[in-house]
């Protein structure tokens, strides 16, 4: 799909005119107006369109505009309105399917308090994010969309100050993709050693990539990881995906992800309706691997390591038991009480190898690990556990600007209590009482004090059964653009 900024008018294709109520002769409506010959204006008006959120009106081939279709877009008074980017993909729904051009007319409007090159920007951005497409499995079905969207024209008077904006927002739009592709394959493509291999592409844009095996991790100690994949016949693997585009000797941010490509449970095994959701059980791994993409394609100014943790958790004679108790790197042990709470194990080796061998100044995990966020938050935002307010705070409003929100969760010595263990340093579950807040817990046992440190809980958000606005169904990234909206607000030089 190809995007481009011009002060005129395309003659062909969909044309989607976004109006704010009271904004009936705004300069967009004038100028299709005019175009069209007065048909716009005729149309509004057969129509009663107010302009309400939503309300849409369409006329195919008016007079002057005879090889296009012309879409008023209602977008209420506007007040509601939180993401230019959002308009973006819903102007592009609003077009359907099986359109091979697509223009918006921008022109004179604000919405979500931005206007000019900066909403146009905007536009395109959400546009090319609702406009992703996994469809490598269909062989002898039909495509789904017969007739590919082939451009975008985005009619805005600054053109040239929008098409600057557009290559960072492809960067960014590349690591949405490369997370969406990850969960989207089938845990029998992508597995362990197969997601590694995907990983050493961003050798291409100057990432520095380490694959550890399991040979390698056994010398380092990690028993709580590979526990965890000792059960699959795929063997683990630990990825570590480096970007030095900041100063020399300055310390990294690290990026950690829960990779279990699969999660039967173990042997603690989980019920067999909905286990086919399991294959999203590496959407932390993902994004942190979607945004190294993205941070390095824009060439970010920041120091940033990302560690995922690959694993396959699977019952079988090898698998770990319900009461095996494992030594992690760090040397704490852990009793494995349920094998189905496979995440934190995973996790707590990748934290520690992460400190040891890259001494962070600050950690983000992203995980999805545990049901009960879901419980709490349902899927309107990850869930954010940390110590640090102002970490804590420059997420928050990382979350805000992208529209991948965050809520702040409760992460206290009380929760750390509920994980002691009769037999070992600590158990891996805590009961089903506040069971994202002990996850947390039990990862924070593995940080050191003097490194900052927010785990995110994205069980709710790594997947969505409904369209959205910038995410038809399936895999959503999401984690991507929060990510590399913190590198940019806090990190970058
Ligand atoms: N991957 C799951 C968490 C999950 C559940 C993610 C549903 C997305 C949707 C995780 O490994 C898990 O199984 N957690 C258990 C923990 C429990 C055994 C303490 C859970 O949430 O039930
Ligand atoms: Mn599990
Ligand atoms: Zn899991």
């Amino acid at each position: 799909m190809k995007i481009n900024f011009s002060s005129s008018l395309p003659q062909h294709g969909t044309i989607i005119v976004p109006v704010l109520q009271g904004g009936l002769s705004s300069p967009a409506v004038k100028l299709v107006d005019e175009q069209s010959k007065g048909a716009l204006a005729r149309g509004m008006k057969a129509a009663n369109f107010k302009a309400k959120a939503g309300e849409k009106v369409m006329l195919a081939g008016p007079d002057g505009l005879d090889d296009a279709v012309v879409v008023l877009l209602g977008l209420g008074d506007g007040k509601g309105a939180v993401d230019a980017v959002a308009l973006g993909g819903k102007a592009l729904a609003a077009a359907g399917k099986g359109i091979s051009h697509i223009s918006v007319v921008s022109e004179g409007l604000t919405y979500a308090g931005k206007s000019g090159a900066d909403l146009a920007g905007k536009i395109a951005l959400g546009m090319m994010l609702r406009q992703y497409d996994f469809d490598i499995y269909r062989k002898k079905t039909a495509p789904k969309d017969a007739v590919a969207l082939e451009g975008v024209t985005i009619v805005a008077s600054d053109a040239e100050g929008a098409t600057a904006s557009l290559d960072e927002a492809k960067s960014i739009v590349a690591g949405v993709k490369v997370a969406r592709d990850l969960v989207t394959e089938p845990p029998n493509v992508l597995y362990p050693e197969s997601f590694a291999d995907r990983c050493l592409e961003l050798e291409k844009l100057g990432v520095e990539v380490t694959v550890l095996d399991v040979d390698a991790m056994t010398k380092l100690g990690m028993g709580c990881l590979l526990g965890v994949g000792q059960g699959s016949v795929k063997p683990s693997r630990l990825v570590a995906m480096h970007w030095k585009g900041g100063k020399d000797g300055e310390k990294p941010l690290a990026l950690v992800g829960k990779g279990v490509t699969f999660d039967t449970g173990g042997i603690s095994i989980k019920p067999a309706g909905g286990m086919e959701d399991m294959k999203f059980d590496m959407g932390g791994a993902a994004a942190v691997t979607g945004a190294m993409h993205a941070i390095a394609g824009r060439k970010a100014k920041a120091n940033v390591v990302g560690l995922i943790g690959l694993v396959e958790n699977m019952p079988s004679g090898n698998a770990q038991r319900p009461s095996d108790v494992v030594t992690s790197m760090s040397g704490q042990t852990v009793e494995v009480l349920n094998t189905d709470a496979e995440g934190r194990l995973v996790l707590a080796d990748v934290l520690a190898y992460a400190q040891k061998t890259f001494e962070p100044s600050a950690i983000v995990d992203l995980a999805t690990l545990t049901g009960a966020i879901i419980i709490s938050l349902a899927h309107e935002f990850g869930g954010m556990f940390t110590k640090d307010d102002d970490f804590g705070a420059d997420l928050m409003a990382a979350g805000e600007e992208t529209g991948e929100l965050l809520w702040r969760m409760p992460l206290t010595k009380a929760h750390d209590d509920m994980i002691k263990s009769d037999i070992a340093d600590m158990k891996n579950i805590g009961g089903r009482e506040g069971g994202s807040s002990t996850a947390a817990a039990f990862l924070a046992r593995f940080v050191d004090d003097n490194v900052k440190w927010a785990h995110l809980d994205i069980a709710g958000m790594a997947w969505t059964t409904k369209d959205q606005d910038v995410c038809p169904k399936g895999a959503t990234g999401y984690g991507v653009r929060l990510l590399d909206a913190l590198v940019r607000r806090s990190f970058e030089r």
